[in-house]
């Protein structure tokens, strides 16, 4: 679904990237963990066509890493960015339909934004208020409905755990698994939070100066000393 080979992205003299390499199925969910500064988000910036780089990146079989940004996005990639940047005076339903800015299938989007109030119920119960007055878990989960609703392939995540309390980060990783599982989305979750992406993902990788220092399935990763000690608190 998406395969990135060998690929490389620099800030002018600064490279934030060294010849990764990583093979995403379909249907699953990827956990990238790595320490601040080790690249997580300059890797999803690379898939999207937002830095410099060199190398490829394919989805579903085609090379798209010298496409321009939205055809990209157009070819089924969606982002929630760290941050989530709702629209806060917009109201829930009118963040979700943002999504769906490039959709002109008007009655699908409608029955969609009715599946994603039902799917988050919080999000149905709250469909008229500002997302200003949202919890963060709450926005996550608004950020996580409106990237849905763009009808993507690739969904990528962006530290979705930042500033969340723990119960928050528990519910909103139930819900990216469940979507992927249900929906068949594919899924690259960067967090900092290794222990909890672990937990819900299906296979990841360990970025260390923007090269990959570890990849396996997401079960070895948790049994793995090395990955233990340096990232899962010695437990
Ligand atoms: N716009 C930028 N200009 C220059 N350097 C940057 C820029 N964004 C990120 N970097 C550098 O690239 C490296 C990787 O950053 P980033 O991908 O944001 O890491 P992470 O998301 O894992 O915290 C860091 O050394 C960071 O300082
Ligand atoms: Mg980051």
């Amino acid at each position: 679904m998406i395969k990135i080979e060998n690929l490389s992205a620099s800030y002018g003299r600064i490279q934030a990237l060294r010849a990764v390499t990583l093979n995403m199925s379909p249907g699953t969910v990827f956990a990238v963990l790595g320490a601040n500064g080790a690249g997580k988000t300059t890797l999803l910036r690379s898939i999207l066509g937002l830095v410099s780089t060199t190398g490829t990146v394919r989805l579903d079989g085609q090379d798209i890493s010298r496409l321009a940004t939205h055809e990209r996005i157009r070819r089924g990639i969606a982002i929630v960015p760290e941050g989530r940047r709702l629209f806060s005076d917009l109201t829930v339903r009118e963040n979700l339909l943002i999504g769906a800015i490039n959709r002109s299938d008007r009655s699908r989007v409608q029955s969609e934004l009715q599946d994603i109030c039902d799917a988050f119920p919080i999000l149905g119960k709250r469909r008229d208020q500002a997302a200003k007055s949202l919890s963060g878990g709450e926005g996550q989960l608004l950020a996580l409905g409106r990237a849905m609703l763009s009808r993507p392939k690739v969904l990528l995540l962006d530290e979705p755990s930042v500033g969340l309390m723990p119960i928050a980060v528990t519910e909103v990783f139930t819900t990216v698994a469940k979507v992927s599982r249900e929906k068949g989305l594919t899924i690259l979750l960067v967090e900092q939070n290794a222990k909890k992406a672990l937990k819900i993902a299906d296979e990841a990788a360990v970025l260390e100066l923007g090269s990959v220092a570890f990849k396996d399935s997401a079960r070895g990763m948790r049994e793995d000393r090395r990955v233990q000690e340096a990232y899962l608190g010695g437990h």
